[in-house]
């Protein structure tokens, strides 16, 4: 899989995707990440991407042309799946979305700035719009590495124990029970017996009822 990431600060996601189960995927071949400076396709000498927005009102908008530029300009390269857009006003991501994502073969990520973007990016390439959740960040950056380390765990070899990314909270739309590892006994606390037990198919049903109860506690909306 390629993922390309367009943003106004791309080394705010440097760092995170050095240190992360995304840089285990690309170190194994799994995947590729692109990082691009949206300054690059920038308007004359001081590289504008920004201006004030028609018809007034705070905050500056993400210009329509060097991000169609560089859109353009990656489409004529290959065929993208989607061209998607972080922004706080959108469907909010779960695991289904990330489920199918990462499915495809060439994805663009774009992250937002400021007080979003010309509309006009969003008709003319935009084919998908995620929120990760019902608060504004000051940008796209941090949506953007959540979307792709969310779609690169699933992706089969990049993480080291494969089963543990289909058995995550979500996957079955119930949290995940709770675990344990050594020692045994903490001060006075134990270990359910049952998971030291053996028993494999106990150990899968005591694993299911904590799963469906932590779920009625926790998130019964999920159910
Ligand atoms: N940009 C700013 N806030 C965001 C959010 N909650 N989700 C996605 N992109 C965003």
């Amino acid at each position: 899989m390629r993922i390309d990431i367009l943003s106004a600060v791309p080394d705010l996601l440097k760092s995170f995707f050095e240190h992360s189960i995304v840089k285990q995927a690309i170190d194994k071949g799994v995947v590729e990440i692109h990082l691009h400076d949206l300054h690059e396709y920038g308007k004359g000498k001081y590289r504008q991407i920004d201006d004030y927005q028609y018809g007034g009102g705070a905050g500056m908008v993400l210009m329509v042309e060097p991000i169609d530029k560089l859109i353009s300009k990656l489409k004529s390269e290959r065929e993208y799946d989607e061209v998607i857009f972080m922004t706080p006003d959108a469907p909010l991501l779960k695991q289904e979305t990330a489920n199918k994502l990462s499915l495809h073969k060439n994805l663009i990520i774009l992250a937002g700035h400021y007080k979003g973007v010309d509309q006009r990016i969003r008709d003319l390439h935009i084919t998908k719009e995620i929120s990760i959740g019902d608060y504004v960040l000051s940008g796209g950056e941090l949506p953007a590495a959540v979307l792709t380390d969310a779609i690169v765990r699933l992706i089969p070899g990049a993480m080291s124990d494969e089963t543990s990314a289909l058995t995550d909270s979500f996957q079955d739309k119930l949290l995940s029970p709770p675990v344990y590892t050594r020692p045994a006994e903490y001060k006075k606390m134990k270990v359910p017996d049952v998971l030291l037990s053996g028993n494999h198919k106990k150990i899968e049903e005591w694993r299911e009822e904590k799963a469906l109860e932590r779920t009625k506690n926790i998130r019964p909306d999920l159910l």
